[in-house]
């Protein structure tokens, strides 16, 4: 039986910053609401006329991550692709970075599992390299909100918190230490609390366009937010203890937690309830928003960056999201 370890990690975020106070240009929000509630002071928003697309951000991550690991795009056997909003309806993004990359038929596998989906890929990425299948497979995340969102007071509780970005890894096989689990979990039955209900297939763009309803928001995102923080809190925790019990450790035995960054309150309340300190948590929200699949990687990236993450280092990872899904996984780094 083989391991999969990280051995080479990136990120990239659009140029264009976009802070509380532009916000409160264009609709009805404060500086003072969006920092107090969710910790979030700015994000990075794709310009509409730009280059940027989830594929286009999700290559350059994954450049940076494939030289990062001291390898060229040839030594990559597969890619695992997480997004909420893929460049288009379909084909998913993960085959237009396998054209970006220039590598040649290796599959490509689109994961659709929004805050969760990072912790999704790796999980798939580290079943195919334990099996022995593949030797490299790259894992990414990223996300283009900006375009979908409601810029308008009406959109304001979910638009003021997601922002643009992409993360990436290479998972490598290894004899040694590095991905010790994964635990994923679903529940579908909340799927419609936090979602983007249409266009779908059985309301059309053509039904959408003719009914010209200016009260239809069903193709913005909708979030339930005060019952989504509430499981999110409980789910959280419940997740990180079952990666922890799972492998004999203890919330003390964690160096740095990488929790999805949906909400700096959510990522202090689960700190202070597992009984964690500061320097033990790392959270980047205030910079960037929420960027769903893209959040783990992208912090992963700056905390490595940072040299918040050594060599034997345990490191957990825990996400909740639409779905609702929630995971988790454990590391030695
Ligand atoms: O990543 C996936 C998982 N996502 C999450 O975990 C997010 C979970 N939920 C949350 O983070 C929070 O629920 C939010 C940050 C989304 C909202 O915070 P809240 O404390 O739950 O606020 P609320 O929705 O209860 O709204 C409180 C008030 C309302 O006004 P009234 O009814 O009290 O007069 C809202 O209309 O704040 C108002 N409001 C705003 N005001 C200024 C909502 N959005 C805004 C805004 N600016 N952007």
């Amino acid at each position: 039986m083989y391991n999969s370890k990280i051995a080479g990690i990136g990120h990239y975020v659009p140029e264009n910053v976009v802070t509380n106070h532009d916000l409160e240009k264009m609709m009805e929000t404060n500086d003072d609401w969006i920092v107090e509630r969710t910790g979030i002071k700015e994000r990075r928003w794709a310009l509409p006329d730009g280059d940027d697309t989830p594929s286009t951000m999700g290559t350059k991550a994954a450049r940076m991550a494939i030289e990062n690991a001291g390898l060229t795009p040839e030594d990559i056997d597969f890619i695992v692709f997480a997004t909420l909003s893929p460049d288009y309806y379909f084909p998913g993004p993960g085959v237009m970075v396998q054209e970006q990359l220039g590598i040649s038929e290796i599959g490509a596998l689109d994961v659709r599992n929004q805050c969760s989906g990072f912790i999704y890929a790796l999980s798939v990425a580290d079943q195919f390299i334990k099996t022995g299948m593949y030797n490299n497979v790259l894992v990414i995340g990223s996300e283009l909100h900006s375009g979908g969102l409601e810029k308008t007071t009406r959109g304001r509780n979910v638009t003021v918190i997601f922002g643009d970005g992409a993360g990436a890894i290479v998972l490598q096989k290894t004899d040694q230490k590095g991905v010790l689990s994964t635990h994923l979990h679903a529940e579908g039955k909340h799927a419609k609390e936090l979602a983007l209900l249409g266009p779908n297939t059985k309301h059309w763009v053509p039904e959408i366009i003719a009914e010209n309803d200016p009260d239809d928001t069903s193709y913005y995102p909708y979030m339930n937010g005060n019952f989504v923080f509430k499981h999110a809190v409980t789910r959280f925790q419940q997740v990180i203890m079952e990666a922890l019990e799972a492998n004999g450790y203890a919330p003390s035995d964690i160096n740095l937690m990488i929790p999805h960054q949906a909400n700096l309150r959510i990522s202090q309340f689960i700190q202070q309830k597992m009984g964690l300190g500061q320097d033990q948590v790392y959270n980047n929200i205030m910079r960037y928003g929420n960027t769903t699949a893209a959040s783990i990687p992208i912090a992963m990236s700056e905390a490595w960056q940072e040299g918040k993450i050594k060599e034997n280092d345990l490191i957990c990872l825990a996400a909740f999201g639409s779905g609702f899904t929630w995971a988790s996984a454990l590391i030695r780094w």
